[in-house]
């Protein structure tokens, strides 16, 4: 398994939720590491770059609206083959589906409000990552934790 980094966004609503910090505990605790993490509004534009492959989708424009309607959290995070580590704990995209257990699965019950986003691939976190944070914004550090679960 390869060391990599990964891109999460607590999507809107956590704040007003008051579930920020469970859900990051629930990344801490998987042994995944926070190299960067941002609270900021994002732009219609910054949230139609992200979101590219989905336009001109049904739920495209509501998903833009719903994105750029209150402050989200970005954050990079690194781990062992941390993108797909990340999307477990997410969950599936359906909280319908989702499974008891992951952040989707017990904070959310609708498709439209999941609470987080999770990289679906390594290409699609390094496009992601350069879409939120510049190079500076992401620290290395000595992580001790790492040795006891790697
Ligand atoms: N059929 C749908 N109806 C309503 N909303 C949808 C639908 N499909 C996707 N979405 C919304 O668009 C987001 C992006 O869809 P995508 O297929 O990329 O799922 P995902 O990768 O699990 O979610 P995300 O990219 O936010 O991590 C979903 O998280 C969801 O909020
Ligand atoms: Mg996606």
């Amino acid at each position: 398994m390869a060391f990599e980094k990964t891109f999460a966004m607590l999507k809107p609503g956590i704040l007003q939720r008051r579930i920020v910090g469970d859900v990051i505990r629930r990344l801490e605790h998987k042994g995944l590491r926070i190299q960067a993490l941002k609270l900021m509004n994002i732009t219609p534009e910054l949230a139609a770059q992200h979101y590219a492959e989905h336009k001109g989708k049904p739920f495209y424009d509501p998903l833009i609206e719903y994105m750029t309607s209150g402050p989200v959290i970005a954050m990079v995070l690194a781990g062992e083959h941390a993108t797909h580590q990340l999307r477990k704990i997410c969950g599936a995209t359906n909280p319908d589906e989702a499974a008891p257990g992951t952040i989707r699965g017990d904070y959310s019950e609708k498709m439209n409000r999941n609470v987080i986003h999770a990289s679906d691939s390594p290409e699609s976190a390094a496009r992601e990552i350069a879409l939120f944070f510049k190079p500076e914004e992401i620290i290395e550090y000595e992580d001790e934790h790492a040795k006891w679960i790697v």
